[in-house]
C-alpha cells in the first residue's frame, strides 16, 4: 500500500471554469484531490481586509500606549495636544521663545549631558506651559525620554503626604520620582507662599537633579529676582552654572483669544 498515491496529487493542476457571485467568472484550479481554488479576487480582498485590521489594531495599540505615557508624565489633559508646531508666533519675542523651545528639544541630548535647565517667566496666558509641554512631548515621542510634569504645589504635597503614617510611599521614593525623569517640568513656581519646608524640598529635588546633571524647566509668573528669592541663592546658582537661561514671556495673554 502506498498512502501517497491515495492523496490524489495531480501531475499538473486541473482547471475548470467557476463563477463568483461578486466577481463573476474565474478559473478554478485543483492541485490535489478534489480541493478547488476559490475566487482570487475574493482572496485578495480578504487578505487586504486582514492587513487593514492588523494595521488599525497596531495604530490603536500605539495610540493607547502613547496616551498611557502622557498620563504617566503627568501632562494635564488640556495640554495633551499642545505642541511646538501649534504655538503661533506673532511677534519677535514669541518667535524667540519658540525658537528657544525648538532648539532645546532638538538638542535635548546635550541638555541631558550638561544638565542645562531653563526658566520660563512672565505674564499669565503667554504660553509658558504650552511651550514646556511641547518640549516634553517632543522628546518623549522622538527619543522616548522620560518626562514628568508637575506643579510645585503637587510635588510638595506628594512629598509631604509621605510623612503621614498611612503613606505607602517613603519620602525618599517621592523625591526619587521627581529626580528620576530625564526632564522635569516644574510649573507654577511661587504660586503659593514658600515656607522653609517647601524650600527645603525644592532644594533637595533640584540639588539632586543638579548633581545627576538632569535638566529642569521651571515656569513662573514671578520675575527673575522673585524667582531667585523663592528658590534661594544656592538653587539659583546651580541653575545658572550649567548654562541655564531665563526666557521672558511678557506679551499679551493668549487666553480669551479665538
Ligand atoms: N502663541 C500661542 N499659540 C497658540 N496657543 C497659545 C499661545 N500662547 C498660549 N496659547 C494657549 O493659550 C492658553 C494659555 O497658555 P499657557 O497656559 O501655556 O500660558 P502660561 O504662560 O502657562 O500661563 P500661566 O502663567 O497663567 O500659567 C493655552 O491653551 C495655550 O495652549
Ligand atoms: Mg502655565
Ligand atoms: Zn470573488
Amino acid at each position: 500500500m502506498n498512502p501517497i498515491a491515495n492523496i490524489g496529487l495531480h501531475d499538473a493542476p486541473i482547471t475548470r471554469a467557476d463563477n463568483c457571485a461578486t466577481h463573476g467568472h474565474f478559473e478554478s484550479r485543483c492541485f490535489i484531490g478534489s480541493i478547488w481554488s476559490k475566487c482570487p479576487a475574493c482572496s485578495a480582498e480578504a487578505s487586504a481586509r486582514e492587513k487593514a485590521d492588523r494595521e488599525a489594531k497596531d495604530r490603536e495599540d500605539r495610540r493607547q500606549s502613547w496616551m498611557r505615557k502622557i498620563g504617566e508624565a503627568g501632562i494635564p489633559e488640556r495640554f495633551q495636544n499642545r505642541s511646538l508646531q501649534s504655538f503661533i508666533a506673532e511677534n519677535e519675542q514669541q518667535s524667540r521663545a519658540l525658537a528657544f523651545a525648538q532648539d532645546y528639544a532638538d538638542r535635548f541630548d546635550q541638555a541631558l549631558a550638561t544638565g542645562r535647565s531653563a526658566l520660563f517667566i512672565g505674564r499669565p496666558g503667554t504660553g509658558k506651559t504650552h511651550l514646556a509641554v511641547g518640549i516634553g512631548l517632543r522628546i518623549m515621542h522622538r527619543d522616548s525620554r522620560t518626562v514628568l510634569f508637575t506643579t510645585v504645589m503637587r510635588a510638595i504635597r506628594r512629598v509631604k503626604d509621605t510623612w503621614s503614617r498611612e503613606s505607602r510611599e517613603s519620602e525618599t521614593q517621592a523625591i526619587a520620582a521627581l529626580v528620576f525623569p530625564d526632564l522635569l517640568i516644574l510649573d507654577e513656581i511661587g504660586v503659593q507662599f514658600g515656607s522653609d519646608t517647601e524650600r527645603l524640598i525644592m532644594f533637595d529635588v533640584l540639588n539632586e537633579r543638579y548633581e545627576k546633571r538632569r535638566p529642569t524647566l521651571l515656569l513662573s509668573n514671578l520675575n527673575l529676582d522673585e524667582v531667585k528669592a523663592y528658590l534661594g541663592e544656592r538653587v539659583f546658582d546651580r541653575l545658572r552654572e550649567d548654562g541655564g537661561e531665563a526666557i521672558v514671556f511678557d506679551w499679551e495673554s493668549h487666553r480669551g483669544k479665538a
